[in-house]
């Protein structure tokens, strides 16, 4: 058992030795629910054909093939992750897949239109760090849009606020509460969402706006919730979180017709400076 006082720094808490089918799922279900308020803020961004763009941990490619859609035939995307299995069959002639670690490898060459990446970030030991790698890729005017979760005590508390019942928000609270434990314990970074704004400032970008959401999900055995759940209740039970062994959340999330807050996310969005003006 991994002792919960000195836990072993990991570069990401959900690592990548699950179940294919069930990992699949899993990044199928993360698209699910954020999917339609990423593509909200992209209407923003505004893509257009010819574009560049870079999708960091692209997971099961739903963003980088939407991406792929716009940029057409004149434009490029390169969709990365250390982990590629499910972006081997993108089936988007347009979207370059390659194995690639963002924390270690060299950035693919470029001058990025749009760099994206989402519920990557706060898993990586050093963020900032990376971030501060990313931004001078973007070309003139170009923007980074970055999302991460964000499970502060006051952002869970409004997420709550929406759950039908207080048996579900209890729930909801319960489990959100055990990942900020256990993404503390693995060096990575539960908060992260509230401060990317402040992060994309330091490094320079111009315009930066900000926004948090947490879309209601509904349960189920293949659900979000259910899912997730499966993947971390060995660490939960490893470091003492939480207990999930007498089932009483896992009734909970594998009910269709119960209906949840999910982990909020906070997403944050600006431009680097126009020709000339960078430093
Ligand atoms: C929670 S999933 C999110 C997937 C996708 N971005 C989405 O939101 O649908 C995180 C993804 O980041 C990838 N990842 C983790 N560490 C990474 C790293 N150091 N460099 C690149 N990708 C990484 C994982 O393999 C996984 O596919």
């Amino acid at each position: 058992m991994t002792d919960p006082h000195h836990p072993q720094p990991t570069p990401y808490v959900l690592d990548s030795a699950a179940r294919a089918d069930l990992e699949f799922d899993r990044l199928r279900t993360i698209e699910q629910v954020y999917d339609p308020g990423t593509e909200e803020l992209l209407t923003q961004v505004d893509p257009a054909p010819g574009w560049s763009c870079l999708e960091v941990g692209a997971g099961a490619g739903s963003i980088a093939r939407r991406l792929a859609s716009t940029a057409g035939e004149s434009g490029r995307v390169v969709a990365t992750d250390t982990d590629p299995r499910f972006l081997r069959n993108i089936a988007h002639p347009g979207v370059n897949v390659i194995e690639h670690d963002i924390t270690t490898d060299p950035l693919p060459p470029g001058s990025w239109d749009l760099i994206h990446a989402r519920s990557v970030l706060e898993h990586l030991p050093d963020p900032e760090s990376v971030l501060a790698r990313l931004i001078p890729s973007l070309a003139p005017h170009g923007q980074l849009f970055a999302e991460a979760i964000d499970v502060s005590t006051e952002t869970l508390a409004i997420a709550a606020a929406q759950a039908p019942d207080r048996k579900t928000a209890t729930a909801f609270l319960e489990f959100a509460t055990a990942v900020h434990r256990l993404m503390t314990l693995a060096g990575a970074h539960p908060e992260l969402g509230s401060n990317l704004p402040v992060i994309l400032a330091a490094h320079g970008l111009e315009s930066i706006t900000h926004q948090r959401r947490h879309p209601l999900v509904p349960g189920g055995k293949r659900g979000f919730y259910a899912l997730t759940l499966a993947r971390l209740a060995p660490a939960f039970q490893d470091h003492g979180l939480l207990d999930t062994t007498d089932g009483h959340l896992s009734s909970l999330f594998d009910d269709p017709s119960v209906v949840f807050p999910a982990l909020p996310i906070g997403a944050a969005h600006g431009h680097a400076p126009a020709v000339g003006r960078r430093q």
